[in-house]
């Protein structure tokens, strides 16, 4: 049995992560990590090494690929290396052009072989609900950590975007007893015997702020309770929210597509994150700008010029069933929903982001800037509202002025249902010097499916949330 000794006559070796070893080349390093991949040769062992920063091609030869460790070494082991890190020989390639030539290693956490090893806990053919439930190992993966750390540079972008355009962030609660989306998406809880809710947007908290800090915007996590399997859906998501005083409707969409604009700018201009983009969406190209602007009336009639059709319903909003079962499809009229799909062979047939804007009040909640009626026109109310649609994804971003005036924002809570009471902080804003204001709230899993050309949200987030499933 051969046991390796380190020789305490080589220099004392410089502890680096991966991403940091370029600046040691012909030194002595010491490196720690995990077993990403590994290669057997007649008497050399070649690893892939992962830390999280990045991959590094290790070679172990003579004793210390002789040794009981490195015979019995397994993919996900941690492991500690020591030795000369070198160019990489003339017409090969490795991750960063160089490879560790290893003296001294040892191994700090085993991983088992045999039927519990790592590949045969997971496979890319896996069944999904496997995956799921081995997402904490899934996100060993290249594609999952790839995505993660483009979802890590998304916020930080935005973060500086906000700063440079003077919008502060603040941090608002996630137990709140005030509903802002609607009383049929939220998760209800025990408040130390009062009804609590689980937050489903941080708007009202963040139009509270405006007097007191100017613009604002949080990234928080928002719930909703929606029975929704579908790609885009998640019941945990992080929300990107802001808050702009003193705008105009058009100010606000135009406030939307800079922040999203450069941001994605700041992304495509650091060589690290662009090939983060490129790995995972190898056709990525910045939105052009201005994005189109649609209004919803306009949708409706561009739907029905496609012959996108949607489901029709019953007065209950029950969907209608023709003889073979399969439901009964209409065209669009004002007033209609755009249901997911109709709004998803939109934006594939336009190809390029698109708001679409003005949508009627009775889809919208209560909070919502009406657009003024001009006179004699009948037919519903429209608001000032608009929702960003991107390509493979849809709706991204969901946005509006707020009512600005006191008693029509009574007027609202009354058409709502909705009590007062508990609003009286949200209503006191338009007692204590009110004014014109907007923002909106964006899907951060949704920007980043569409930029990371995802299938679905779900692997955008690290742990994610669905009906029926909140492990591990
Ligand atoms: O359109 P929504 O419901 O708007 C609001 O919550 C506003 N109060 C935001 C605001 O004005 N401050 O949600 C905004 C965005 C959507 O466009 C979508 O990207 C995302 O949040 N979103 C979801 N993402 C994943 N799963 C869900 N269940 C989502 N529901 C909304």
């Amino acid at each position: 049995k051969i046991v390796l000794v380190e020789d305490l006559s080589l220099p004392t070796p410089i502890k680096s992560k991966i991403v940091r070893l370029v600046n040691y080349r012909d030194k002595r390093v010491r490196v720690c990590g995990w077993v990403h991949r590994k290669r057997d040769q007649q008497d050399i062992m070649f690893v892939v090494l992962r830390d999280g920063t990045g991959y590094l091609q290790v070679v172990f030869t003579g004793q210390t690929n002789k040794t009981y460790d490195a015979v019995t070494l397994q993919l996900e082991a941690a492991i500690e290396l020591t030795g000369t890190l070198k160019l990489v020989p003339e017409g090969q390639k490795a991750p960063g052009g160089h490879e560790l030539v290893v003296d001294y290693w040892k191994v700090l956490g085993p991983a088992p072989g045999g039927d519990d090893a790592f590949t045969n806990k997971l496979n890319e053919q896996s069944d999904p609900s496997i995956l799921a439930d081995n997402r904490h190992l899934v996100l060993r993966g290249e594609t999952a950590s790839n995505v993660l750390r483009l979802r890590a540079a998304l916020l930080s972008a935005f973060r500086s975007t906000y700063a440079e355009h003077d919008v502060i962030e603040v941090t608002p609660p996630c137990l709140v007893q005030t509903q802002v989306e609607g009383g049929a998406t939220l998760f209800k809880l025990d408040y130390y015997g009062q009804p609590a809710f689980l937050t489903q947007s941080s708007q009202l908290y963040l139009e509270t702020c405006l007097a007191s800090l100017g613009d604002v915007f949080c990234i928080q996590e928002s719930f909703r309770a929606e029975n929704s399997h579908t790609r885009r859906h998640l019941s945990e998501y992080t929300h990107l929210e802001a808050e702009l005083a003193f705008i105009n409707f058009d100010d606000l969409m135009t406030h939307i597509e800079t922040v999203i604009c450069e941001s994605v700018d700041k992304i495509l201009a650091n060589p690290a994150t662009t090939a983060l983009v490129k790995t995972l969406n190898p056709s990525f190209t910045a939105p052009e700008r201005p994005f189109k602007r649609m209004s919803y009336s306009d949708a409706i009639a561009w739907l029905n010029e496609h012959g996108i059709l949607h489901e029709a319903e019953d007065a209950e909003g029950n969907t209608l069933k023709d003889a073979d079962g399969k439901p009964v499809m209409v065209p669009h009229a004002i007033g209609d929903d755009i249901a997911e799909a109709a709004e998803r062979q939109m934006t594939d047939i336009i190809g390029k982001p698109v708001f679409l804007y003005g949508f009627p009040a009775e889809l919208k909640a209560f909070y919502m800037q009406k657009m003024p009626r001009k006179e004699g026109e009948t037919g519903p109310v429209f608001t000032e509202s608009c929702d960003l649609l991107m390509p493979n994804v849809g709706e991204i971003v969901g946005g509006s002025m707020r009512i600005a005036d006191g008693p029509e924002l009574l007027a609202a809570y009354g058409r709502e249902g909705i009590d007062p009471k508990p609003y009286y902080w949200y209503t006191d804003m338009r007692k204590y010097g009110t004014c014109q204001h907007g923002g909106y709230g964006l899907g951060v899993e949704r920007l980043l499916a569409w930029m990371a050309n995802r299938y679905t949200v779900r692997e955008c987030s690290l742990y994610p949330r669905w009906p029926g499933r909140a492990t591990p």
